[in-house]
Parts: structure tokens; sequence; C-alpha cells
């Protein structure tokens, strides 16, 4: 209240104070405007009343002057007139005005005396009057002088009046500043203000953050947005505290980015981290007039975006958005993420060729269908190959400049796109510790070995002080494909291989989710149950499953569809009682491959549908379009059944984010056996998705289970994931790399005994 007081007087003062000015200003000018009309009036007047009083002024004709006076007098609405003789005494004058003059005005003698025409402002018996006085001749000499009195009372009448109404305008100015200042802040402030208060006051208290969210309306609403955040932020930092406190009392040691980061930072001490990746974990693209930011769906940047942002460290990927550049600094960084700015991204620039012939030829036309047995046959360029040796190039370069300054740096590389890349930046930077996971699977030496560049790929890999894969087969094919191509000493028992002096560690790090037991917060999305979530899709069915994958051939996409056609031959009962959503946003859209399988999971989503709908119900939703995490978890949360059924999958992380999200221990998961999850979700429903009728069967349990059966599942299940999560997966890959001593120099000094290798340079047609 007492601001509104002060900056309504504030207001009112400063208001007032330029109306005065202004009135001031204005009365000035009309009393200059007035002032000017009565003495043209005067001077038009003047020489006519000079040139008659002149010719009348004789003692024997002054009745005729008397009654000139009295006619000019009447006739220009004058006060009254007055005839001087030479030395300004009184010789006549108007009748009204010879009983009000007791003196001569100074005037008539400056008018006499300097022979020319002069005028003041008089006040006579309180009457404000304007005179003006002319010389009389005769002949050469000035014989006396006649003065014109005209009432000049109108013009300060005027000036009053002016000033009057501005003191009116002033004072209805004033009360209608004062009113819309009160309104204002009432409106625009004092209750948004006051609604935020009470907001923040419940989440002291301990109100969920989405059970009322806070007012966005008023002034205000980019404050609100900005307090919603940071009381996120807090709440997150909350649910992370007490967590901690609850694992300590229950002395439990599950990992949680907090401890991730101690721990990490305890390892690396001075030791900076560097990702580098292909994918970013932020795009920006061009939408309007700002550019949108895209998280990516990729579960690469769901695994290893929690470790920067426990750890900060930068994370070195292609910059792929089409407004990336409009949103970097002078070094191609940024921090991100955007809105809660936590590590720093560096961007790597790359021309359309490039781009063709390392991403979407050599590394996904040629690695991605050589390491993931589904039967596409890969395809090998020797123009894309010398592209993705160059880009590995850029990349290393890109990730060497950013390591200048640091010293004994980290450095995780991700994935198949930069095989080359450990002995790259080891050439350069022996002092680094570099590890590459290897995220898709590795297939067995034979199948590798049909690779033209299998010995290069081999080399670059082993440059790293350590390879992860997700599962133990995905090591030993490794190995062994070493063994068949290379020659090199294989220390079976530490899985470690030796070549020109550098020794490599090869371990098993099953990669996971970030799930620590605790609700990542609550979302109204999240709360929405079935029946709205079927109605927003335009179907009712009873029962639920759901899919989601990005459109791609290992992910036996339309194997799954035909496996809910034929549970719906075999089990009529559950006709228009069971829906699949699929979500299936489009992925490496430039690969012929990739074009054919999205036409044929749309044809065969329509088929099944063309085959069972009927009005207000169809067995699959195909949804091609990307969705949030907060969608896809309103799915996860309110489905019967999730289905994984890959062909071949290095781990799939779709099957743990299903596990995590389903707080209320329901949910069947059905998982491919061909996946790494399924070497540890022993409690989903295991499948060989190309078995069709034992993938329908598999929907039926799921559908049938008992609820007790469903929970004790998902108990276990999720007491894995969360023990086994991705604060435990980077902390022990970042535990034995930092254990690793780097050598001081590239190559590093041979062995001084030469030690027997057990392989020898292999030929391509050496199998085991
Ligand atoms: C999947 C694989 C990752 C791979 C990623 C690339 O998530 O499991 O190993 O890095 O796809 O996807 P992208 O869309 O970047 O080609």
């Amino acid at each position: 209240m007492r601001l509104t007081l002060r900056l309504v007087i504030l207001l009112v003062a400063v208001t007032a104070a330029v109306g005065i000015l202004f009135a001031l200003f204005e009365a000035r000018s009309d009393r200059r405007a007035l002032f000017h009309e009565i003495e043209n009036r005067a001077e038009s007047l003047g020489p006519y009343v000079q040139d008659h009083v002149e010719l009348l002024l004789a003692p024997q004709r002054s009745a005729d002057l008397q009654n000139l006076l009295s006619r000019v007098e009447t006739r220009a609405g004058l006060f009254g007139i007055a005839v001087y003789d030479d030395q300004g005494n009184l010789l006549t004058a108007t009748s009204g005005l010879s009983q009000e003059l007791n003196h001569t005005p100074s005037v008539v003698v400056h008018a006499i005396s300097s022979n020319a025409g002069r005028s003041e402002f008089l006040t006579l018996r309180r009457n404000s009057l304007f005179l003006y006085a002319l010389p009389l001749h005769r002949g050469p000499s000035t014989i006396g002088a006649a003065c014109l009195f005209y009432d000049a009372s109108y013009i300060d009448a005027t000036a009053s009046r002016d000033w009057r109404n501005a003191i009116d305008a002033l004072l209805i100015e004033a009360f209608l500043i004062a009113l819309i200042t009160f309104l204002l802040i009432r409106w625009g402030f004092a209750q948004p203000v006051a609604r935020m208060a009470q907001w923040i006051h419940e989440m002291h208290k301990g109100a969920a953050l989405m059970a009322s969210p806070l007012p966005q309306d008023g002034l205000l609403q980019p404050l609100a947005k900005e307090v919603e955040r940071i009381a996120k932020t807090l709440s997150a930092a909350r649910a992370t505290a007490e967590e901690e406190a609850r694992l300590r009392a229950s002395a439990q040691s599950l990992w949680t980015a907090e401890r991730l980061r101690i721990h990490v930072r305890n390892k690396l001490r001075d030791s900076p981290l560097f990702v580098i990746s292909n994918r970013e974990p932020y795009s920006h693209v061009r939408s309007g007039k700002s550019p949108q930011v895209v998280v990516p769906p990729s579960g690469l940047v769901t695994a290893i975006e929690p470790i920067l942002l426990a750890c900060d460290g930068t994370w070195i990927a292609h910059g792929s958005g089409d407004a990336d550049r409009e949103t970097v600094d002078a070094n191609d960084r940024l921090r991100v993420p955007p809105r809660d700015p936590r590590y720093t991204l560096r961007r790597v620039w790359l021309s359309a060729e490039e781009e063709d012939g390392y991403y979407f030829g050599f590394a996904n036309e040629g690695l991605w269908p050589l390491c993931h047995i589904a039967y596409a046959r890969p395809l090998f360029r020797t123009t894309d190959w010398e592209y993705y040796k160059s880009v590995n190039q850029k990349f290393a370069k890109a990730a060497l400049e950013e390591m200048k300054r640091a010293e004994s740096p980290v450095v995780l590389v991700q994935d198949y796109h930069f095989a080359l890349l450990p002995l790259l930046i080891k050439s350069e930077r022996p002092d680094a510790r570099v590890a590459i996971f290897w995220h898709i699977p590795w297939p067995n030496p034979q199948a590798f070995g049909i690779c033209p560049w299998q010995r290069e790929l081999l080399e670059g890999l082993l440059g790293a002080d350590l390879i992860g894969f997700h599962i133990q087969t995905h090591c030993n094919y490794f190995v062994e494909s070493v063994d068949a191509a290379l020659e090199s000493r294989i220390d079976w028992d530490h899985f470690a291989v030796s070549r020109g002096g550098h020794r490599t560690l090869v371990r098993r790090y099953p990669i996971s989710v970030a799930f620590t037991g605790v609700p990542a917060g609550p979302s109204l999305l999240a709360q929405l149950d079935r029946p709205p979530l079927l109605e927003s899709l335009g179907v009712q069915a009873l029962f639920l499953g759901v899919g989601v994958d990005r459109v791609d051939y290992t992910k036996g996409i339309p194997e799954r569809f035909r496996a809910i056609e034929r549970f719906l031959e075999k089990y009529p009962l559950y006709y228009k009682q069971f829906t699949f959503v699929q979500i299936a946003p489009p992925s490496r859209t430039h690969i012929p491959r990739y074009q054919e399988l999205m036409i044929e999971v749309k044809a065969e989503a329509d088929r099944i549908n063309d085959r069972f709908a009927v009005s207000g119900w169809k067995p699959i939703v195909l949804l091609g379009s990307q969705h949030s995490h907060e969608e896809i978890d309103a799915y996860y949360k309110a489905a019967d059944l999730c289905m994984v059924t890959s062909l071949d999958d290095g781990m799939n992380l779709v099957a743990k984010e299903f596990v995590a999200a389903r707080d209320d221990e329901q949910g069947v998961l059905i998982l491919s056996r061909f996946t790494g999850a399924a070497r540890e979700l022993r409690d989903a429903l295991l499948v060989n998705p190309y078995d069709t009728d034992q993938l329908a069967e598999a929907i039926r349990m799921a559908l049938e289970m008992s609820p007790e059966e469903r929970q004790a599942r998902m108990q276990r299940m999720r007491r894995l994931v969360k023990e086994h999560n991705v604060y435990r997966w980077a902390a022990s890959l970042i535990s034995d790399l930092v254990e690793i001593r780097p050598e001081a120099a590239w190559p590093p000094p041979a062995p001084e005994t030469a030690e027997k290798t057990e392989s020898t340079e292999k030929t391509d047609d050496s199998s085991r």
C-alpha cells in the first residue's frame, strides 16, 4: 500500500508540475496575443483620431471636438478619449473619463516629448486600462496629445479562466492517474505477487509442483516462469537430498547424480571430461522467428547426458540443426541445457557430402547393418570410407583443440561413428585417457570379417585405453575379431589386447537409464490415465499396449504388428478390447532402406487395421512423430504391456525406461531375447521376435497375468534397473578408465623382452 501511495504521489506531483508549466506557458501566450490585438486596434484607430482632433483643436470648435470624441468612443467601444495640451494639461475628455482622471498619465508626457505614439497599461480605480497616446501637431509644432483608453480587464479575466481550466484538468488527471495506478498495481502486481508468494509458501511446505501450477497471469508472467523453473530445480534437489538421506538411512548404496558427481570429481581430480558423439544433445531448428530447441530421439543422448549434467565438461558433436550456427559463440560453443546450462556443447560442422558419406553412408549403411544381425546387407563404398576417415580426423582436430589447455584429459568417445578417433587422439595426446563405448552389438568375427576396412577399424579402436560394450558376448566377439585380423597379444585372463606397446582393456558395461527410484517430478501428462489418453487418439479399448522405437529395421516393428494380428486371430475375445500404440519417430530418412521401412510399417498397420477396425476402435495406432519424454512417460504409465521386439540390439533403453516409469509396479514387458537388456531383465516375457506365434502368445500372457505376478516381476526388474542405473554405468566406466596409467609418449616403447604373440597376422579366411 505504501508503495502504491508513493507511486501515486510521485506521478501526481510530476503530472502537476508539467501541467502547471504548460498552463503558465499558455496563459503567457494568450496574454501576449490579446495585448497585440488591443495594440493593433489602437494603432489603426489612432491616426484617425489624431487627424480629426488636430482639425478641431480650436476654442471655437470645442463642441465639435466633444461630439467627435463621444462618437468615436461609442463606435470603437472605448473606455474613453482624452486630449491634452503640449504641457500635458487635460483640455477635454469623454464624459465617463473626465471624472476618473486626476493626473496626467506618463504615456501622454512621453508621446509629446518623443513626438511619437506610446502605449502602456494602467490601473484606474480598479479598472485595468490600455492607453495609447499620439502627439498632435499644428504645422511643425507639437501642440499636445490625444490619448485612447481601452478597457483591458478582459485580458486578466481570460488569464484567470485559463488558470481555472488548467487546475480543473489537473484535478481530473490526478484522479485518473491515482485510479489507474492503483488498479494496475493491484491487478498486475499485487495479486500475482500474492498468488506467487502463496504458491512458493505451498511449495516450501512440500506441495507437489504440478498439483497447483504457478499462476502465469499478469505482468509477472516471465518472472513466474523463472520462479517455476527455480522451484523445479529446488524440488529436484530436495528429492535427491531426501533420496540420499533415505539411502544412507537404509544403508543402501544406490548411484545417484549427486553421488556420481562427487565420485567423478574425486576420480578425475583436475582432469576435465570430454565426450565425443555424432548426435548432439540439443539442436536448434528454425521455426518462425526464433530458433527452437530440439532433443533428438536417441538412446545415446538419454544415457550420456546425466553424466555431463552431474559432472560438467565438454560434449563435442555434429551441429546438425539448421539454426545451430546462430546459437553458438565465436568458438562454436554454447552452454546447455538451454534453460539450465550445466555443461559445454562444442559443435562441429559437416558439409552435406561429408554427412552423406560418413554418417548415412559408412556408419549407417555399412557399420550399422554389419553389426546388427537383422539381415540387411551392409553397403561398403570406398567414397563413404574416405569421408568416414576425414570426418574422424575433423572431430579429432576439434577434440584436440578443446583439450589444448587441459592436463591429463579424460575422453569418452561414443559409438560406431568414431572407430578411428581413439588412435587419432592418443597419437597426439598420449597423456589423455581415452575410452570408446560401442553402443551397438559387435558381430561375430566371421560376420565382421566381410568389412573391407576391418583392420583399420580395429587399429583405430585399439588406440583407446578402454573399449566398452553392453554385454560380455560383444566383448568376446570383439577380441576374437582382433585375434582373427591383427597381430596382437591377447591377455584372455584380463581381457586386454596389446599391440605396438599399447594395451587396451575390453570391458562390459551394461548401459541404463537415470533411474534412482525417486519420481522424476510430477507431470500433468504422466498423471493422465488410460481413457483420456485413448480418447485423445479417437479409440476406445479396455487394454493398451505400447511400443516406442525409431523407425529402424533392427527394431522388429513389422514383426510386432504381425504378432498383434496373430493375437487377434487366435484370441477374438480381445477384438475391440486391445489397442496397441506404436510411437515411431522417423529416423535416417535419407537412406533408401529406411524409406522402404517407413512405407512397410505404415502399410502393415493399415492392412491390419483394415482387417479388424470398427468405428471407434482399431488394433494399431501408429504415431509417426517425435514425442517428448513426458508424453512417452504417459503412455508407459497407462499401458498394460510394452513390446520391445528388436531383431538385434546392443542394449535397448526403451525396456529400461518402461520399467523405470512403472512406479505402480504394474505393466508387463515383452522383450526380445536378442537385446542386451534381455540379459538383465529376466522377469520380462522373453521372446524371439521372428516367432509370430510366440509373440502373440506373450501378448495374451501379459494381458492375463495375475496382478500379483505382474507386481512381483516388475518389482524385481525395477530393483535391478535402480541398482544398475546409468550413474553406476558411468561411474564404473570412468573409474576403470582413470585407473589406467597412460603412456608418456606415442607410439609407446615396445616391451623390452619380446613376448610370444598369441596371434599372428591373420588371413581373411581365418575363421574360428
Ligand atoms: C541408437 C543406437 C546408438 C546410436 C544412435 C544413433 O540409439 O543405440 O548406438 O548412437 O541410435 O542414432 P542417430 O539417430 O543419431 O543415427
